[in-house]
């Protein structure tokens, strides 16, 4: 079972990666602000709720999404392991996942921190918010969710490392360079 937290900032690459890493490996992949956004496209009530946050930049209170991320879990039959994307996002998210994994006689293979610096950050999210349109992609909402992402979710950085758990990615350079860092950290595993 390999059950991989791609862990980083808005923009730092772990939907990209993620895909590739699912690919390569046949793992199971949750995003959860995949999830949140396919509930605003279907006009779902949890999708207006979570409209609110993501507009604002902020995070979905912990018990929503962590209920949501139990019973996407539990859709997996006969999973090789799962990729998490955007989850854990606090440190009461991060002990809700060890306790779920822990009840599955499961855990948390890795977490792979991709590190990015923030002027490209916010220049790769500018640039996907003019081609594609993601609600979230514009300057103030991304300088929101990079202050969230520092208060709230940057503290998990010494979380993993207490667990064990953690590892540096470079998350600047080439797509495929990068999945290359990814593959030789999963292969030592
Ligand atoms: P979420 O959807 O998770 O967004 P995010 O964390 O802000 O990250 P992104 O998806 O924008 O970036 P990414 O790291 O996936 O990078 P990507 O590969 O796309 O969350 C959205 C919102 O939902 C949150 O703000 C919150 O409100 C809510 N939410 C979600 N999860 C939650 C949780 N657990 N708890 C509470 N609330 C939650 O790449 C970005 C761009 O860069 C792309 O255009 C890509 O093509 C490009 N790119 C990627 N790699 C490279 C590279 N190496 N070089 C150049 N460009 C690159
Ligand atoms: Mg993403």
């Amino acid at each position: 079972m390999l059950n991989i937290v791609i862990f980083g900032a808005p923009g730092s690459g772990k939907g990209t990666q993620s895909a590739r890493i699912v690919e390569k490996y046949g793992l199971n992949h949750i995003s959860t602000g995949d999830v949140l956004r396919a509930e605003i496209k279907n006009g779902t009530e949890l999708g207006k709720t979570a409209k609110g946050y993501i507009d604002q930049g902020q995070l979905l209170p912990d018990e929503l999404i962590i209920d949501i991320l139990a019973s996407v879990l539990d859709s997996f039959k006969e999973s090789k392991g799962v990729i998490f994307d955007g989850f854990p996002r606090t440190i009461a998210q991060a002990e809700a996942l060890k306790a779920m994994l822990k009840e599955r006689k499961q855990e948390v293979s890795v977490m792979l921190d991709l590190e990015v610096p923030e002027d490209e950050l916010m220049t790769r999210l500018i640039k996907r918010g003019q081609e594609s349109g993601r609600a979230d992609d514009n300057e103030e909402t991304i300088k929101k969710r990079l202050t969230v992402y520092h208060s709230q979710t940057s503290p998990l950085i010494d979380w993993y490392k207490a667990d064990g758990k953690y590892q540096h990615i470079n998350g600047l350079g080439t797509m495929d360079g990068i999945f290359g860092d990814i593959v030789a950290s999963i292969e030592k595993l």
